[in-house]
């Protein structure tokens, strides 16, 4: 995708739409049937202000200079993800900073789950200096709380997170820089929107066991990133 314009990216999701609807785009809140209301920086050139295209997958509607905006707005990936209804074009990727990840079984059993052995994950990112795809490009970043130690049952359903969770990793999508919620910091690495368990055998913080709908809800979250196991199958 490298060397790809924003407006070429962009149109590889879309279909023409010659007559547009009586609605507004939810982008911008202009009317689909006159010109985009994006003011900003990065349209200059690209196609005319008035086009409109449509989500090939989930047929939602927007001006293209508007999806180009937003787009450009992102970590240009060549990945777009649908403002309405957050279906994914191509493969979503994050701006993790570079660290490792690294997992092993240990032989103790999680509260709620009796039967099984528990992996136990770890998270090592040091901090840096942010790159183009991070909030303040040049300027420093902190990595407070590392290595992170997070939690799941060693059971099928446990086995089938962590490997989505390794895809998850791979495309940068586990933590993000940005400011954190629990202390405030700015410019530092947070967890991105998939939750892990950072507790082992009490839940003193909302993030430990036992905790019956947290494999779900975190192949939800997967989901939400764009990461399936049907998906995973077929690379
Ligand atoms: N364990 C797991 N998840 C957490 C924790 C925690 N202790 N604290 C917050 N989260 C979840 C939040 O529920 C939210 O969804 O992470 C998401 C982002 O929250 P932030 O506070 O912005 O994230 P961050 O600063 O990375 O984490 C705060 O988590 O693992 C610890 O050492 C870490 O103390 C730090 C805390
Ligand atoms: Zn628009």
């Amino acid at each position: 995708l490298a060397g790809r314009t924003s407006e070429e990216v962009v149109r590889r999701y879309l279909q023409k739409v010659r007559n547009p609807p009586e609605e507004d785009c939810t982008i911008c809140m202009e009317s689909l049937c006159g010109p985009s209301g994006y003011k900003g920086p990065g349209v200059g050139g690209i196609s005319r202000a008035e086009s409109v295209g449509r989500l090939s997958q989930c047929g939602h509607q927007y001006h293209l200079q508007c999806l180009v905006a937003m787009y450009n707005n992102g970590n240009k990936d060549g990945s777009l993800q649908c403002p309405t209804c957050k279906t994914i074009y191509g493969v979503k990727t994050g701006n993790q900073p570079p660290g490792k990840m690294e997992y092993h079984v240990i032989p103790h059993s999680l509260p709620g789950h009796p039967d099984c052995k528990t992996i136990r994950i770890i998270y090592n990112i040091p901090p840096g200096i942010q790159g183009p795809e991070h909030p303040n490009p040049g300027k420093p970043f902190t990595a407070r709380g590392f290595p992170r130690h997070c939690y799941l049952p060693d059971s099928e359903k446990g086995r089938l997170v962590l490997k989505l969770l390794l895809v998850a990793w791979d495309r940068r999508l586990i933590f993000s820089v940005g400011t954190s919620s629990t202390t405030g910091e700015t410019d530092t690495v947070i967890w991105n929107e998939v939750h892990h368990k950072t507790e082992f055998g009490s839940n003193l913080t909302g993030h430990g066991y036992p905790d019956s709908g947290h494999l779900d809800n975190v192949l939800e979250e997967l989901r939400a990133q764009g990461i399936t196991e049907e998906e995973c199958l077929r690379d």
